[in-house]
């Protein structure tokens, strides 16, 4: 579980914002299921983020026909009623952007009988998620939400009953503070999301917000607290977070390329390595594989000292390795700045990411898809980068996997929080299309070899275009 506070200047950035993580999350869904499956919020923050997603400039940046939208929370009211949330989202980008009725689930909260009515909605989810509607809840990729400045959420208003749901997903809710009724997704379904992304916005949100994020437990009073899913990101305006204590802006990180010349022609490394310089890499990434750690053979130190009388740029070793430690002063020697170590080929970490500090050079730490992010907790203030790697090592051109993205986003809270100098790199299936998701988890450096060193348009025309969408 990560909490993000996105501090933005205004209630129109925080919408921009908005749209564009929702487009994100929307690539991120598609590349890792094929659908994109999104609870919508009501209120003024997401009408405005919903009419910037109808524009051309990011509608076609999604592909809407893989978008299957529900809401979060229901009026009870019908679908043509002003106060509908429904209504809102379809006037202000479902109806523009031509959405089929087939993709739109709407909650029909008008219906007299809301339980059954919250019920039915239940029923329709598990279908549209091919669960059964009684077993645990599926997971949206996404859920929209807003805060109140009473600090409710969805339709979970203090002290309602809605926040003691222990089962259903969805349930009708009595709110005798706004004399009416609703419908909501229980805190049980929202928590079960891969995102859950807040938009607040206003002066009038600001005493809820601090106690909701940075106040003693109390989601009786402020239900918003009961809301922690994979990942919850706050996205707030300067407005709304004038009472907070903990609020650093995201640091907006450049991004750097690092091609890894595994992908190069061999028969002329040379000129290859000059080419990638020449274009703009900011540091060359050399695989060393020993058939052993990886199920391939590629190269030794002597590789590493021809690049070295190749180019000026810092050449990172990654070591695919057993025993690394055997190692280590030969690539120094070969002209190294710095040297990546897997941790799950080395038999003593610590001890050997000492060593390459020992050496003068960068240290690196590299996991495994499969390897957890708290392996790296213990020795992270000890190294200058931590690599995930997006695919299982040992060949290049294999395909992205898209579930070390929450990895990713771990490591990257824990650098901002405990160690903000450090880099975090990914290597493996990085293209223009991978590339934009992994730094929008956080990745700052990215390795590629068969995007640039296999582009039909040339080296300079492929760092160029990864340069091009890596600007989150
Ligand atoms: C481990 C190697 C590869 C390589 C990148 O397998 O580390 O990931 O650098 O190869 P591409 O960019 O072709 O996936
Ligand atoms: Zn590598």
């Amino acid at each position: 579980m990560s909490t993000v506070v996105d501090l933005r200047d205004d209630a129109e950035q925080v919408s921009r914002a908005a749209a564009d993580y929702f487009i994100r999350a929307a690539r991120e869904a598609v590349l890792r299921s094929g659908r994109f499956r999104v609870a919508l919020a009501g209120g003024s923050t997401p009408r405005r983020m919903y009419q910037l997603l109808a524009e051309p400039e990011r509608a076609s940046q999604v592909d809407w026909s893989k978008v299957d939208f529900f809401w979060g929370d229901e009026r009870t009211v019908g679908p043509d009623h002003a106060d509908s949330n429904y209504r809102m989202a379809r006037d202000a980008f479902l109806a523009p952007l031509g959405i089929t009725s087939a993709q739109i689930i709407r909650m029909a909260a008008e219906k007299a009988d809301l339980a059954a009515a919250a019920r039915e909605y239940q029923v329709q989810i598990a279908r549209m998620f091919g669960v059964p509607a009684d077993g645990p809840p599926p997971a949206f990729d996404l859920i929209l939400a807003g805060m109140g400045k009473d600090g409710h959420t969805l339709s979970l208003f203090p002290h309602t009953q809605a926040l003691e749901e222990g089962e259903r997903w969805v349930v009708e809710n009595e709110v005798p503070q706004q004399q009416t009724r609703r419908m909501t997704f229980s805190a049980r379904l929202t928590n079960r999301a891969l995102r859950v992304l807040f938009v607040v916005a206003g002066p009038d949100k600001q005493p809820a917000l601090a106690q909701v994020l940075e106040g003693v437990s109390n989601p009786s009073e402020y239900p918003s607290q009961l809301i922690s899913a994979r990942e919850t990101t706050w996205l707030v305006d300067r407005a709304a977070a004038g009472a907070l204590k903990r609020t650093r802006p995201v640091v907006r990180r450049p991004v750097l390329l690092a091609p890894s010349i595994l992908a190069a022609d061999f028969l002329k490394l040379g000129e290859e390595i000059r080419a990638v310089d020449a274009a703009g890499a900011d540091r060359i990434h050399i695989d060393v594989m020993d058939g052993h750690f990886v199920p391939n053979i590629s190269f030794g130190a002597v590789v590493c000292q021809a690049a070295r009388r190749a180019t000026t740029r810092p050449l990172e070793c990654h070591l695919m390795i057993s025993e690394p430690d055997r190692y280590l002063d030969a690539f120094a020697e070969a002209g190294a700045d710095s040297i990546l170590v897997h941790v799950e080929g080395a038999n003593n970490l610590h001890r050997t990411l000492q060593r390459i500090r020992s050496l003068g050079k960068g240290v690196g730490v590299v996991l495994n898809p499969a390897t957890p992010a708290g392996a790296i907790r213990e020795v992270l203030e000890l190294v200058d980068l931590v690599l995930v790697m997006t695919v299982n090592p040992g060949f290049g051109g294999q395909s992205f996997v898209p579930a070390t993205l929450s990895k990713i986003r771990q490591i990257r809270a824990w650098i901002d929080e405990y160690h903000p100098a450090c880099e975090l790199e990914v290597d493996g299936g990085i293209d223009p299309r991978t590339a934009p998701l992994a730094v929008e988890a956080g990745a700052n450096i990215l390795v590629a070899g068969s995007a640039i060193f296999g582009a039909q348009d040339g080296i300079p025309a492929a760092i160029n275009r990864l340069n091009g969408v890596s600007r989150v």
